[in-house]
């Protein structure tokens, strides 16, 4: 497995930044407030709208938190929160809730904390490494990972981190893109590129399910939950071709990445997975 990488700056981030300040209108609805794949309920009658999008992105946050099973009052820290709109559900949703969102990149929180709706219940938004949690012992109920782990520079420090930092009980979700067997060896040699070429960026998609399930062994959690949402993830790739105009920085890249995985996702080769971890009691 490949494990500590270097962090650094993610091209379509920057991009992203570009599209918001220039307020494009279907880049704001779209990504605005989420910066993830998306879930179609329904995958056979999703348009591409700008609007439909925005739907599927919220739809993805609140599948993964319904299996992480979220309830009233508890302590969440969203890991790799990018613009908090994952937060923002949870505290529409739920009552008391003491909620945290933690990121690498600090232009991202700026925007995370100008997002945020009520201000009587401010998010504090954190900066830092998912893999160094600043955080005490037992301090959360549930830690939240979308779609965000692959660019972490190391799966098991994270792991290591999020188990020392739930509660006995608390739980870990998180979604990735996870490969078969049979695609490993390409995203390996895909995550060994001696820079950061492209337009995602570092990204690491060499964890099959098996290495979560052993990961989750090593440190004592146990799998609650493993939901595959390829198929739900697919009209995704239909809406990002209608975005293709607009994106400027690293386009062939873009172009042939997004390529890339909507190829081995349409062939069952990549997986979008919803993960859910326990630590026991
Ligand atoms: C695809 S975005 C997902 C953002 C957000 N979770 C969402 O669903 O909208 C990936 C995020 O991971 C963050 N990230 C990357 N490496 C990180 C690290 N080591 N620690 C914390 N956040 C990190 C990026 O800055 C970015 O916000």
């Amino acid at each position: 497995m490949i494990q500590r990488r270097p962090l650094r700056p993610l091209p379509y981030f920057a991009e992203l930044e570009r599209l918001l300040e220039a307020e494009e209108p279907a880049v704001r609805s779209a990504f605005g407030r989420h910066v993830h794949w998306g879930y179609w309920p329904d995958p056979a009658r999703a348009g591409t709208g700008a609007g439909e999008f925005e739907r599927a992105a919220d739809a993805l946050s609140l599948e993964l938190c319904r299996l992480a099973e979220l309830d009233d009052g508890q302590r969440i820290l969203d890991a790799g929160c990018g613009f908090g709109g994952t937060l923002r559900l949870i505290g529409e949703r739920h009552r008391d809730m003491r909620l945290t969102g933690l990121n690498i990149d600090r232009q991202q929180l700026r925007r995370a904390s100008d997002n945020q709706t009520d201000a009587a219940a401010r998010i504090p938004f954190v900066q830092g490494d998912a893999c160094r949690l600043p955080y005490s012992d037992a301090c959360f109920d549930r830690i939240l990972a979308v779609e965000c782990i692959f660019h972490f520079p190391d799966r098991r420090a994270f792991f290591r981190e999020a188990f020392r930092t739930l509660a006995s009980g608390g739980r870990l979700a998180l979604s990735d893109f996870v490969p078969t067997a049979l695609l490993r060896p390409a995203t390996a040699l895909i995550a060994l590129r001696p820079a950061s070429t492209g337009f995602y960026g570092d990204c690491d998609f060499t964890y099959t399910l098996e290495d979560y399930r052993r990961l989750a062994d090593e440190f004592g959690f146990r799998v609650r939950a493993e939901k595959d949402i390829t198929v739900n993830t697919l009209p995704t790739y239909r809406f990002l071709r209608t975005l293709a105009g607009v994106i400027r920085a690293r386009r062939l890249s873009a172009v042939a990445e997004t390529l890339f995985a909507e190829a081995a996702s349409r062939t069952g080769l990549l997986r979008y997975q919803l993960l859910v971890f326990e630590k026991a009691g």
